[in-house]
């Protein structure tokens, strides 16, 4: 196993785990944001859509079936296995790591679900900062949905178990040197599995400094899925909506 293949986010998002711990953020979910989002960036039903890091599709499926065109993109080979069942003329799945540069571009690019903030390096979170603007046609719109750091900071759980399908986890966070992490204990019929995610607390500042960085334009910033104004200090989420200039 090289040390690339060792990366959490590599091995953890591609087990049956991940999508067990996660399942009631789910479809619906999805759906009801996208409705939003769609809603406020008043698309044109010919727009091409990029899902980047996409896991299984939920929010490419339900936005392939409002009439875009959605090509959904991730680094898990098993989460796109099971998108591509869902393939058609105008909703396409790739395996591609969020780091590198894309071939096409699009009226729009989501980054959805903290989706971002995974690597170690500085430069590679950047590097998705750059996919994004690089896979953006003039005047497109970039949204990334993201934790509102402080406020997962200041209600972190130490420790908690939770049972889903016969499996069991117990899961510690801890909030250290700038990023937020939960240490997975698996239980599956007295197997033992451990895993980890990793995830850099990005504030809202940090955004504004990556996205200028690299020429983009922010234009508004949400608190939740309902699109209600953003509030470092108790939104549940924080939505960036950016443009490229240029
Ligand atoms: C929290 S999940 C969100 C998935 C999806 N956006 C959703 O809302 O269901 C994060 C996703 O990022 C993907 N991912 C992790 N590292 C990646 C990388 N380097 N390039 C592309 N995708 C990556 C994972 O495989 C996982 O599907």
């Amino acid at each position: 196993m090289t040390k690339e293949h060792s990366k959490w986010f590599q091995s953890w998002f591609d087990t049956s785990y991940y999508h067990i711990l996660y399942k009631h953020r789910d479809y619906k979910e999805a759906e009801v944001f996208i409705k939003n989002i769609v809603n406020y960036l008043n698309l044109d039903k010919d727009d091409s859509i990029l899902d980047l890091a996409c896991g299984k599709g939920r929010h490419s499926i339900f936005l392939n079936t409002l009439g875009y065109k959605v090509t959904g993109l991730d680094l898990s080979k098993n989460s796109i296995e099971h998108a591509k069942t869902h393939e058609s003329n105008s909703l396409h799945f790739d395996v591609h790591d969020m780091r590198d540069i894309y071939k096409t571009q699009f009226e729009v690019v989501l980054n959805l679900f903290t989706s971002f903030g995974y690597f170690e390096e500085e430069a590679d979170n950047f590097k998705v900062i750059q996919t994004i603007k690089s896979s953006l046609k003039q005047n497109g719109i970039g949204v990334i949905d993201y934790m509102n750091s402080p406020v997962v900071i200041d209600n972190l759980i130490a420790q908690n178990t939770y049972e889903a399908e016969g499996v069991k986890f117990e899961l510690k966070r801890s909030y250290t040197d700038g990023f937020i992490t939960k240490d997975i204990k698996v239980n599956d019929a007295d197997e033992i599995h451990h895993f980890e995610e990793k995830v850099r607390a990005f504030s809202f500042q940090d955004f504004e400094t990556m996205l200028s960085n690299v020429g983009l334009h922010l234009l508004d910033c949400f608190g939740n899925y309902k699109l209600e104004p953003f509030n470092s200090k108790t939104s549940e989420r924080l939505i960036l909506i950016f443009m490229a200039n240029d």
